[in-house]
């Protein structure tokens, strides 16, 4: 069986779905905190079989129990808190939530002698970049305490691994952007803090979008990031799985689509989408965030055999449509 920590949440939902493909068995263990009941009921739609546990990494004796009762191969984490300025404003509640829960759900896996982990990390653990596109061996120097989490548990579990033989891929996620193509799951979070939905959001409900400063050392001054499509990163994941099954190795592979775009290109993409025009206004900068992301994919296309292949037109174009799904609440 497989566990999948945060299976409630935007990209461990996707990731669930593409198992339950695949006939394959697994548990979902998600505390609801950021995720939704609603989604593990549309997954259960076309799999009753799966296992929902409502239970939280923070408490140890929950995710034991999870270990102790079913026979795990291999577990897939992506429970975590993810915002990055809520992480530089409550860095308490990051740390305990990150990192203490992953050391949780490791030590229960050394007990319980399951040792092979897929974990989600992120292009956070780079911090400003020294050169691009970044490479997996790039200076690791993360300028907030998400970044900081994400780095950390990456040091455990090269640790883990020397010592109790715990095997870990790292997947260091660049933007992700999308949703599921036949509309059955997408991007959900309460407080919407992302890019791509709030653009979205403001063309459906007539706002005015923000864009958080025009100043930064860039093309046309707004951040440039690396926008990945959920369903091709979900594809890595796969790889990523077959590879550690085969391999029994740990590794890790950075996950964009090797593509810088600004904020302006994005709201520009969208409005030729929607065919809309976007009402906008530039707005202070968020602090604690890097100018330019992009991701060099070559090791991910060479060991994982492995290829970015959305077009970022129809990335928006299903989270458009996920959006009004959302919005009429008809999920
Ligand atoms: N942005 C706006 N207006 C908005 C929302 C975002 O201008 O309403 C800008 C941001 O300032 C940033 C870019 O759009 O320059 C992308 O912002 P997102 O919030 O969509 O994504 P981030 O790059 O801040 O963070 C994402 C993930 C993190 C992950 C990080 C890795 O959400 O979990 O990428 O770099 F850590």
């Amino acid at each position: 069986m497989i566990l999948i920590t945060g299976g409630a949440g935007y990209i461990g939902s996707h990731c669930a779905l593409e198992f339950i493909k695949n006939n394959e068995k697994i548990i979902i263990f998600d505390n609801l905190s950021t995720g939704h009941i609603e989604t593990i009921e549309m997954l259960k739609k076309i799999n009753p079989n799966i296992i929902f546990i409502k239970g939280d990494l923070k408490n140890l004796q929950e995710i034991e129990d999870v270990f102790k009762k079913y026979k795990i191969e291999c577990v897939f984490h992506f429970a975590s808190l993810s915002i990055v300025q809520e992480s530089a404003k409550n860095p308490q509640y990051y740390y305990e939530n990150n990192v203490m829960g992953s050391i949780n759900l490791l030590n229960a896996m050394v007990k319980y002698k399951v040792l092979k982990i897929i974990f989600s990390s992120s292009a956070a653990i780079f911090g400003e970049p020294k050169y691009l596109p970044i490479d997996e061996n790039h200076p690791k120097n993360p300028i907030n305490p998400y970044g900081k989490n994400k780095l950390e548990i990456e040091n455990i579990l090269d640790d883990f691994d020397k010592k109790y033989n715990l095997k870990s891929i790292k997947l260091r996620y660049f933007n992700v952007i999308g949703a599921n193509k036949k509309d059955l799951l997408g991007e959900w979070h309460d407080r919407e803090t992302h890019l791509i939905p709030n653009i979205i959001k403001s063309a459906i409900n007539q706002k005015t979008f923000e864009i958080y400063g025009d100043n930064y050392n860039t093309k046309d001054g707004t951040c440039i990031r690396d926008y990945i499509d959920i369903n091709d990163l979900i594809k890595a994941h796969h790889s990523a799985y077959l590879y550690l099954e085969k391999n029994n190795k740990s590794d890790d592979f950075n996950l964009g689509a090797k593509q810088g775009m600004s904020v302006k290109e994005i709201l520009k993409t969208t409005e030729k989408v929607l065919n809309q025009k976007i009402d906008y206004k530039i707005s202070q900068k968020r602090q604690n965030e890097p100018s330019v992301l992009i991701s060099d994919n070559t090791k991910a296309n060479k060991i994982l055999n492995w290829e970015a292949e959305t077009l970022l037109s129809d990335s928006i174009k299903s989270a458009c449509q996920w959006e009004l799904k959302l919005q009429k609440k008809s999920i």
